[in-house]
């Protein structure tokens, strides 16, 4: 057994006593019913479990969640599906999933959603010329896998909220 905090969504959870061998995806689905965050291929593969890790540095990334286990998140900070909504509005690039048709199914959704706001708050860091936008966003959702084959409506709605704010995200 591992003893575990971790903030979740800016929320503090634990310590608390859990297997050394329980999954994060079953940490955040079972123990805490946040089942937002999807168990697809349990491999590592499709990234449709993916979460955001707010790095100590500032920076964020993604990280599945199907082969890592929950104890080895001790002491850090994340973020899930649930956490994109305020206050009941949804994210601006929730809406332009919306707005864009982007899923079907909506089983690969929170990946490419975590994934994309990654890629949105980098960007704000570190603008890039409009002529590399296709292939930074092609990059950045490149790995998440959309049985419904979503593909070109993710990366035109990804693309809708940068250029709806090239001030913010474009150099
Ligand atoms: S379920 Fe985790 S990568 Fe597919
Ligand atoms: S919308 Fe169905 S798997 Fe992507």
């Amino acid at each position: 057994m591992t003893t575990l905090s971790i903030t979740i969504n800016g929320q503090v959870h634990g310590p608390t006593e859990v297997r050394d061998d329980l999954s994060m995806n079953d940490f955040l689905r079972e123990h805490l019913g946040m089942t937002g965050t999807k168990f697809g291929c349990g491999a590592a593969q499709c990234l449709s479990c993916a979460i955001i890790v707010d790095d100590p540095d500032g920076t964020s990334r993604t990280s599945p969640t199907c082969v890592v286990s929950a104890a080895s998140f001790d002491g850090k900070a994340v973020r899930t599906v649930e956490g994109h909504a305020r206050d009941g509005a949804l994210s601006v690039l929730q809406t332009a999933f919306i707005e864009h048709f982007a899923f079907q199914c909506g089983y690969c959704t929170a990946g490419f959603l975590n994934e994309g706001q990654v890629l949105l708050e980098r960007l704000e860091k570190t603008p890039v010329p409009r002529a590399e936008l296709e292939a930074t966003i092609a990059e950045a959702l490149d790995g998440h896998l959309c049985r419904c084959t979503g593909y070109v409506k993710y990366h035109e709605a990804v693309r809708a909220v940068i250029v709806a704010d090239s001030k913010r995200y474009l150099v």
